[in-house]
């Protein structure tokens, strides 16, 4: 049996542990490494990548892409993508969405991983046909979650219906690393059992459970693992690679990647951490095991964040009350995964339905606008008291959000007139409008201080 390594150094380690703050030129020397290392993929791009390489590190997060390309010709590249919503959390009109798939892949992306909050296979319809139509790959995706109406049943027809679409491969997202050896052998078992395409296991190491997890999964036929070199592994990030690697040709497993690589490639990334640790940038409190997730049911980032937004109002001595609402608002919701931006959603409206001492006396903005239907389908029943207080006698709208929004490939171009040196600037603008903005401005000065010259031949 063969086993696939995805490497995420570069995105989601990177993104997990040190907020994607790690520049092109700290790993630049590295990338000739991974490449010969014997992964299947390296998750390079999206994510928090673009913004961060736009709103922190001065990088055109394009011209990072075709560095990673260029460096890494032998192996797949792969980005993480949220549907309709690309990179951040607003619905995008159908031109933007296909515009950028198309742009990331002429810029040198291989597999597209394509997702949605609430597993809506709508809102990654089109980011899945543009893929396949470019000539890429498009992993379809489900978002992990517990809930009564989740279940492997639920999780197989969602599984056949982004199968239908043409996906080359479905993950299994696990963003809160809650998904137990147990829950990810059943699950990966009734999914290779239903669908034909590959199976690719995403999770995290937060709550302790992803070596065992990933070691259960590949034993009930996974196909594709995610991992991180291990001085980038754990905590809120991946199982470390090597670990992994390890352990599974004990097992007699067919694994590619190469240990003395990994050596490798580990040792360069050493100096990266302990400058990361010194710098605070690493919080060795999110390298731990995190267990308060498997008893509350929710992520631990999540968690963390309760805690903070109660500390904030010198309330804290709520926080039982309001791990008490949380689930009943995520009810109420009809039970989306607590993902970005719903984790967020149900959260901050469970703490205001605690300290109001009254249920949805205030209903936050998203909230009204997930109950009229702009970010989708609920996977579950909405509350019909939740939905009458926000909508009166009004009907949410049950389309497909993007269905109502007008093109904004044009719009954007004319806006930016000459600011825009290429179509990838238009959608960097369109993705993050203030970020794009305040770069194109730096790289024009920038541009300005350099000089040229004409040679004038003497001979
Ligand atoms: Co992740």
């Amino acid at each position: 049996m063969k086993v696939n390594f995805t490497e995420t150094v570069l995105r989601d380690a990177n993104q997990s542990l040190i907020a994607t703050r790690m520049p092109f030129s700290d790993f630049k020397p590295v990338l000739e490494k991974l490449d010969k290392a014997g992964y299947y993929s390296l998750e390079c791009w999206g994510g928090a990548t673009f913004d961060s390489c736009l709103r922190y590190l001065n990088e055109d997060p394009w011209e990072r892409l075709r560095n990673i390309r260029k460096a890494c010709p032998n192996t797949k590249l792969q980005m993480l993508l949220r549907g309709q919503n690309l990179l951040g959390y607003k619905h995008y009109p159908d031109d933007v969405v296909r515009a950028f798939i198309r742009k990331s892949v002429e810029n040198g992306i291989d597999i597209i991983r394509i997702f949605d909050a609430l597993n809506d296979v709508r809102n990654i319809e089109v980011a899945v046909d543009e893929t396949l139509k470019c000539g890429a790959h498009a992993s379809g995706t489900i978002c992990y979650t517990l809930s009564p109406i989740h279940n492997l049943e639920s999780y197989v027809k969602l599984a056949k219906e982004i199968e239908a679409l043409g996906v080359q491969s479905i993950c299994i997202k696990d963003m809160a690393g809650i998904m137990s050896p147990k829950e990810g052998y059943d699950l990966v078992k009734a999914l290779k059992a239903n669908v034909k395409v590959p199976i690719v296991v995403h999770t995290h190491s937060t709550t302790g459970l992803g070596f065992m997890t990933l070691l259960k999964c590949v034993e009930a036929g996974a196909d594709v693992i995610d991992s991180a070199i291990s001085c980038f592994s754990g905590g809120t990030s991946q199982p470390a690679t090597e670990t992994l690697v390890y352990t599974l040709k004990q097992y007699g497993y067919d694994v590619d990647v190469d240990e003395n690589i990994c050596k490798e490639i580990n040792d360069f990334f050493k100096p990266i951490r302990a400058k990361a640790l010194d710098s605070g940038l690493l919080n060795p409190v999110v390298m731990g095991t995190q267990t308060d997730a498997l008893i509350y049911q929710i992520p631990g980032g999540m968690l963390s964040n309760l805690v903070a937004q109660l500390t904030a109002q010198n309330k804290l001595d709520k926080l039982d009350e309001v791990l008490l609402e949380t689930p009943r608002v995520r009810e109420d919701l009809g039970y989306p995964p607590l993902v970005t931006p719903m984790s967020q959603m149900v959260g901050v409206q469970a703490t205001a339905n605690v300290l109001a001492g009254e249920r949805y006396k205030n209903i936050s903005k998203e909230v009204k606008s997930y109950i009229k239907g702009e970010y989708g389908k609920a996977p579950g029943k909405v509350s019909e008291e939740l939905q009458k207080l926000v909508l009166g006698e009004e009907k949410p709208y049950t389309g497909r959000f993007a269905d109502t929004l007008a093109p904004g490939m044009e719009e954007a171009k004319a806006y930016l007139g000459s600011k825009a040196t290429c179509e990838e600037d238009v959608l960097s603008y369109i993705a993050f409008p203030t970020q794009a903005e305040a770069f194109f401005e730096k790289r024009e000065a920038d541009r300005k201080n350099t000089f040229s010259y004409t040679i004038t031949r003497i001979d």
